[in-house]
């Protein structure tokens, strides 16, 4: 029997995955996966190498873009350090297991802001480890601007205790601000009130909120650590009042310093506003990491046998384009072992569904495959959901969703609108936990619930290409006023980052290991929800006061 080309690459994609399983899979031999899919691209071709180059262009620009963003002000950064405090990242080091291990969300978010370029929003906001346990680290960059919070620094600080909420991860605060950017405050005021609602109803769900003062905290800097479960503070360099010495002098006339009017010894010896004094910054991480010791956190049982791809992830450049999804090739290139069940293939193409594991974590994915949308799609994509619900499998979204071009027959309109609304619907209330990677389109209302924020996405991130509007592009541009270049600008990748549209950039390469860090978090958010519901002390928040 001659054999075609497809079987031939079937059966070395077999002997290929077999020697893998054998060698480079992650713990036990043993690794279960399901059937690899076949690798189909052809990496000499034009197409691939065209977009190779553009993806890594983006890519370039992005890590320049991170760099910049990193150094912040310099003039803030000599003041900072003068005042004998230490950097953001320099903190989270001594805070954190691994800093190396830290998922920064909306890593660039604040760049172009109508009242300028705010460098990392103003707040350093991810996930890392302390003894092993996953904490949501929110911390002041107070060497820019005192650490003050613009319209962009709130957004982003709500949108990450909203994450923490929904998967209930304990929440640590690093606070060096002096709150309220004030030329901006009407556009602070009222929603900046939220922060303290959440941190109130985060304790009250037994969610703990640990906070580490280590600069001059006004007002709303200075409610974070008073309404937290436990608060440290750092002598001479900490302290939280709600109008500080300029102001007092303004007022009263007097004269008093920062440590006499809130400072460590004040607030952990007299007001009790803080439960420890620490001597300096260095000492304030380590009690820091003994109260979260103290937390009684669960232990979690992580996955120890998986097999990594079968193929190389920087394929993943060169692999999607506007108009092609490429869905199982994306897919083959994320999953343990390239192994993909799928689900429903041969009906409603324009998605692809099915089941992986990712990093030993069995997930259920939902793809776009084509430009086309189209009713079938949306009814699979619904079973599909509720199939991952009903088996408690976290749902992945990689997202290239385009506008779909209305159907001119009224009816088949009318059914599509009804089978996609079905979809949004099962999206929507699907309790299990979603992650959305919008990998190139997220154009049109349809995008909604591949992998958005709107219908309940528990983290959403986006590659360098994507780009996101409500129309496409062109179409934009002819129902609206907007010129050419601003279509670009506010449909691009960097805009979305920077208005915090997503949770932030990541780079096609880092996808699996994204979602593996992700995955373990869902994993352990189960644990901490069991816990939280335990909790003796829920309904109630803190008595400090
Ligand atoms: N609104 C706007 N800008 C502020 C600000 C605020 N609330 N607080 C500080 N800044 C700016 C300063 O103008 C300065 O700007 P520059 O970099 O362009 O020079 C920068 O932030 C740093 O302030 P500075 O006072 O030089 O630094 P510091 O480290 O000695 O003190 C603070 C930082 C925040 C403790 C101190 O500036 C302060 O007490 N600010 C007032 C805080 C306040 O009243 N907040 C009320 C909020 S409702």
């Amino acid at each position: 029997m001659a054999l075609k080309p497809a079987m031939v690459r079937r059966i070395f994609t077999g002997v290929r995955y077999a020697i893998l399983q054998s060698s480079a899979c992650h713990g036990s031999t043993a690794a279960k996966t399901f059937t690899a899919i076949s690798d189909t691209t052809d990496k000499s071709s034009e197409n691939f190498k065209n977009l190779f180059s553009t993806s890594k262009g983006k890519e370039q620009e992005y890590q320049k873009l991170l760099e910049v963003v990193r150094q912040s002000d310099p003039k803030g950064v000599q003041r900072h350090l003068k005042q004998g405090k230490l950097l953001v990242r320099d903190r989270m080091s001594k805070l954190l297991d691994n800093v190396d291990d830290f998922l920064e969300l909306s890593a660039v978010a604040g760049v172009g802001m109508p009242y300028g370029d705010i460098p990392s929003a103003g707040v350093v906001t991810g996930f890392g480890q302390v003894h092993g346990k996953d904490v949501l680290v929110i911390a002041n960059d107070g060497s820019f601007k005192g650490g003050t919070v613009f319209p962009i620094t709130l957004k982003k600080q709500l949108r990450a205790q909203q994450i923490a909420q929904e998967l209930s991860i304990p929440c640590v605060y690093i606070v060096d601000s002096g709150g309220a950017f004030l030329p901006l405050q009407s556009e602070i005021f009222i929603n900046g009130g939220i922060t303290f609602y959440n941190e109130a109803v985060m304790s009250s769900m037994g969610i703990p909120q640990i906070a580490v003062v280590c600069g001059m905290c006004t007002a709303g800097g200075a409610y974070i650590p008073t309404m937290a479960d436990e608060a440290i503070m750092v002598h001479k360099t900490g302290s939280i009042f709600l109008a500080g010495p300029p102001l007092v002098k303004a007022a009263l006339g007097e004269i008093i310093s920062a440590e006499e009017l809130g400072g460590a010894t004040m607030h952990s010896t007299v007001s009790g506003c803080v439960d420890h004094f620490a001597r300096d910054e260095e000492e304030s991480y380590r009690i820091c990491r003994d109260v979260i010791l103290s937390l009684n956190l669960p232990d979690v049982v992580y996955p120890q046998t998986f097999c990594p791809p079968l193929y190389d992830a920087e394929d993943l450049h060169g692999l999607v384009s506007a108009c092609d999804p490429n869905a199982h090739q994306v897919i083959s290139r994320i999953v343990d072992g390239s192994g993909f069940q799928e689900f429903k293939a041969l009906y409603g193409k324009a998605l692809v569904t099915g089941f992986a594991s990712i990093s030993g974590y069995p997930v259920g994915i939902v793809a776009n495959a084509a430009a086309e949308w189209n009713a079938d799609a949306s009814t699979k994509a619904s079973h599909f959901v509720q199939l991952c619900t009903q088996r408690r499998l976290p749902l992945i979204f990689l997202v290239n969703q385009h506008e779909r071009d209305r159907h001119p027959d009224p009816l088949v309109n009318g059914e599509e609108m009804k089978c996609h609304a079905r979809f949004m619907a099962s999206v929507a209330c699907s309790d299990v936990l979603k992650v959305s990677i919008v990998t190139g389109a997220f154009h049109g209302l349809d995008s909604y619930a591949m992998g958005s924020k709107a219908l309940g996405s528990n983290l959403v991130f986006h590659w360098p290409s994507a780009s996101f509007s409500m129309h496409s592009p062109d179409h934009l541009q002819s129902v609206s006023s907007m010129t050419e270049e601003e279509v670009g600008k506010k449909s691009s990748s960097l805009y979305a980052a920077a208005n915090v549209w997503t949770d932030g950039m990541i780079l096609p390469q880092q996808t699996r290991q994204v979602l593996s860090k992700v995955l373990q978090l869902f994993k352990y958010s189960k644990e901490m929800k069991l816990l939280a519901h335990e909790s003796t002390t829920a309904k109630q928040t803190n008595f400090r006061m």
